[in-house]
């Protein structure tokens, strides 16, 4: 495993880290959620990325990472860097979802009891809400820190007023911003124009989720959409009407030069968005140990030449294909 460290601070992190929203909820199988975990383990993957609603059910992704970590990789834990996350809706009533002090504390609390672990290495705002003031977040926060359930903070999907507003309250806490969670691939470059530079001007690092679009940008639709997908799974966040026809093009003419490169196009598509030196981290999400090890597999080919760089840009500028 390759390791960057996080903006200005001492944390280092694998270029290449897991997520747990999809693939490891009650609905999944847990033998499989198990091999993927250890073996991400025992591969220098030791950033684990949660969030209170991971599932489904909603909940069951942290109960799982628990129950995992206390049987199969027990003793590790300060091998390791969690994540957890609040802001989109959890619970029943006006409490159980949002921005707010009332919410972001009940649910780091909750979400410590569901993974059995005494701290987090990170909490999230998973959101700006559009309404609870950003001061009032990341005073929350900040008061996670200091109780001790979580040793640095983050925010997610920020938009840049909110986003730097939090990097300054949260200096001025001395509690500084760790991480910035943005989603970026080939397919969906919004964030790196409008966040990436705010992020790494305040020192903190920049991870990004969802870099394969979810699947798009593997080629696995390229003949339809395959029975195990995430596009044909009733519990997955892809939608078939997402797999359209300009990305299915995309993708295929992107295999191409993947191809070329010796690659897959999902490693492809992730060297892609390391590449970016403000990058961190990807957090990539599998179902199968094999795709896992198709992708660390990124590692070994990270750069791109210009005339690589330069079809792949035309390949994408079609605002249709913009995910
Ligand atoms: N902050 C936020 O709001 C936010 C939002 C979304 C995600 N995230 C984080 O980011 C993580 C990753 O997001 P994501 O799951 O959307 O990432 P992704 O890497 O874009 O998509 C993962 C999916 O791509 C397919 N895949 C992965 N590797 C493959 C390979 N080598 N060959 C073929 N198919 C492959 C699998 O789909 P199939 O299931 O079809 O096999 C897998 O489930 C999440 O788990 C979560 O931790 C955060």
């Amino acid at each position: 495993m390759q390791y960057n460290y996080c903006g200005r601070s001492g944390v280092q992190l694998p270029k290449l880290s897991l997520g747990l929203w999809h693939n490891f909820g009650s609905v999944d199988d847990f033998g499989t959620a198990t091999q993927m975990l250890v073996r991400a383990f025992d591969a220098g993957i030791v950033h684990f990325d949660l969030a209170n609603n991971y599932g489904p059910e909603p909940g069951s992704a942290e109960e799982n990472f628990g129950r995992i970590l206390r049987t199969e990789l027990q003793g590790h834990r300060d091998e390791m860097f969690v994540s957890s996350k609040a802001g989109h809706d959890m619970w029943a009533g006006v409490y159980g979802t949002g921005s707010s002090r009332k919410n972001l504390i009940a649910s780091c609390d909750q979400s410590l009891r569901r993974t059995g672990l005494d701290y987090f290495d990170i909490f999230y705002s998973h959101r700006y809400d559009g309404v609870t003031p950003v001061e009032e977040t990341m005073e929350a926060l900040i008061q996670l820190v200091r109780q001790g359930k979580a040793l640095y903070v983050g925010i997610s999907k920020y938009p840049p007023e909110q986003q730097a507003l939090a990097y300054k309250i949260l200096q001025e806490a001395h509690v500084p911003c760790l991480l910035s969670q943005y989603r970026c691939s080939l397919f969906d470059r919004k964030a790196q124009k409008a966040n990436f530079q705010l992020a790494a001007d305040a020192g903190s690092g920049i991870i990004c989720f969802s870099p394969l679009a979810q699947g798009l940008l593997t080629g696995k639709y390229n003949n339809g959409i395959p029975a195990d997908s995430r596009a044909a799974k009733q519990s997955g966040f892809l939608q078939t009407s997402q797999v359209t026809a300009e990305r299915v093009a995309a993708a295929r003419s992107l295999q191409k030069i993947a191809e070329e490169r010796g690659q897959t196009l999902a490693q492809m598509a992730l060297a892609w968005v390391l590449s970016d030196p403000r990058v961190t981290s990807v957090i990539i999400g599998t179902s199968s140990v094999a795709q896992l090890d198709d992708n660390l597999h990124t590692l070994n080919h990270l750069t791109f030449s210009s005339d690589e760089l330069q079809r792949m840009d035309d390949i994408v500028a079609n605002p249709a294909i913009s995910f």
